[in-house]
């Protein structure tokens, strides 16, 4: 385990998210959707950063698996619990790598007739991308290495790292 971003590295870079996430969106009192189980810190340490009404839901699909690669499958495990019809969407993941789960995502939630969608991302792999997919607020951009921790898993191990790591030989 080789450690690529350090605590100290993501959090200096939330503060700065944030202060650009309140310019855009103080008293527009957006939904941020947290895509599970990935993107759970993120969400909690943005959310808290933010100094202004807003709701949290949050939504599962299906991903990878066990595995380093996509499937191409995506599919919705987990519903809203609110109608979004009118409301600005903040969606919050964890990494863009591909860009099919938000492609897919981003579509289902557009027909649901919202006001806005945009995606925050803290990571983004942007030399994978097959998908189109715009991207309003990205954390890091980083190389095409399997990062783990800070929420991101391999097999649901590492997600409770403090930090983001590269698994140089994923077990
Ligand atoms: P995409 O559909 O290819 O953009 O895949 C996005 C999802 O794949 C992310 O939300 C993660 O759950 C997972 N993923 C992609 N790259 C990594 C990685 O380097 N480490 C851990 N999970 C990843
Ligand atoms: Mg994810």
């Amino acid at each position: 385990m080789r450690t690529l971003i350090p605590r100290e590295e993501l959090h200096t870079r939330l503060d700065q998210l944030a202060a650009q996430i309140s310019d855009d969106y103080s008293g527009k009192k957006p939904i941020l959707i947290c895509v599970l189980k990935g993107a759970v810190f993120f969400m909690a340490d943005l959310a808290r950063r933010l100094d202004f009404d807003l709701e949290l839901e949050f939504m599962a699909v299906s991903s990878y698996g066990a595995s380093t690669e996509t499937s191409g499958v995506v599919r919705i495990l987990k519903d809203l619990d609110t109608d979004i019809e009118g409301r600005h969407i903040l969606i919050v993941e964890d990494i863009i790598d591909s860009g099919l789960t938000l492609q897919y995502l981003t579509k289902s939630l557009w027909s649901r007739n919202p006001a806005s969608i945009e995606i925050v991302t803290l990571l983004n792999k942007p030399s994978r991308r097959t998908a189109e997919l715009p991207c309003k607020y990205t954390g890091f951009d980083i190389e095409k290495e399997f990062v783990v921790g800070y929420g991101l898993d391999h097999a649901e191990k590492y997600r409770n790292l403090p930090f983001i790591g590269v698994l140089d030989q994923p077990e």
